[in-house]
């Protein structure tokens, strides 16, 4: 598996993913436009020649912003978010990001634990930040050590 930066031809794949595991599914459009957006960073982890997760998030140092991360249900649980989100803490460090911020579902208990494994924390909630359904975000960060 290799986590690399996306490219035009993944913009399909990506919105397929996003589609399959949000309700409000962002278009392959709204992916090409990022891909041009000087601020943003797609990467997506590959294996056997095919797209098997993406992060996106919006890079302005010191500070970026995860925005969309997924991952399809046949290849969770094999490690491919950890590394998506090790390799953009790595990628946007150098760039002089020293922390990152980001807004999860409260009831999204698999993505909060996955940000607080590779060392975001809490740091509060947003009521009824979300629509269809309707519902709080936890707010979270990761800093850099110093
Ligand atoms: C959240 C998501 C990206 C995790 O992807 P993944 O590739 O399965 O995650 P990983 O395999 O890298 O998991 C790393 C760690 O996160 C935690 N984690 C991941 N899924 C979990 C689950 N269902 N329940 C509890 N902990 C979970 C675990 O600590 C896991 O480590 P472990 O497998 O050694 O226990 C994936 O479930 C997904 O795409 N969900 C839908 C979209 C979403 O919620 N995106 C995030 C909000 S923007």
């Amino acid at each position: 598996m290799i986590i690399r930066p996306a490219q035009p031809e993944d913009v399909a794949a990506v919105a397929h993913i996003d589609n399959t595991c949000f309700h409000d599914g962002w278009s392959a459009d709204y992916y090409r436009d990022e891909l041009a957006n000087p601020v943003a960073r797609l990467i997506v982890a590959e294996s056997a020649k095919e797209v098997g997760g993406f992060l996106l998030c919006w890079c302005l140092p010191p500070q970026a912003e995860i925005l969309r991360m997924a991952v399809p249900m046949k290849r969770r649980r094999q490690g491919l978010a950890a590394h998506l989100l090790a390799e953009m803490l790595k990628m946007v460090q150098i760039e002089g990001v020293r922390e990152v911020f980001l807004e999860v579902r409260r009831s999204n208990a698999a993505a909060r634990q996955l940000y607080r494994k590779i060392g975001f924390f809490e740091t509060g909630f947003r009521s009824e930040y979300y629509r269809n359904p309707g519902e709080d975000a936890v707010c979270m960060v990761w800093r850099q050590r110093r």
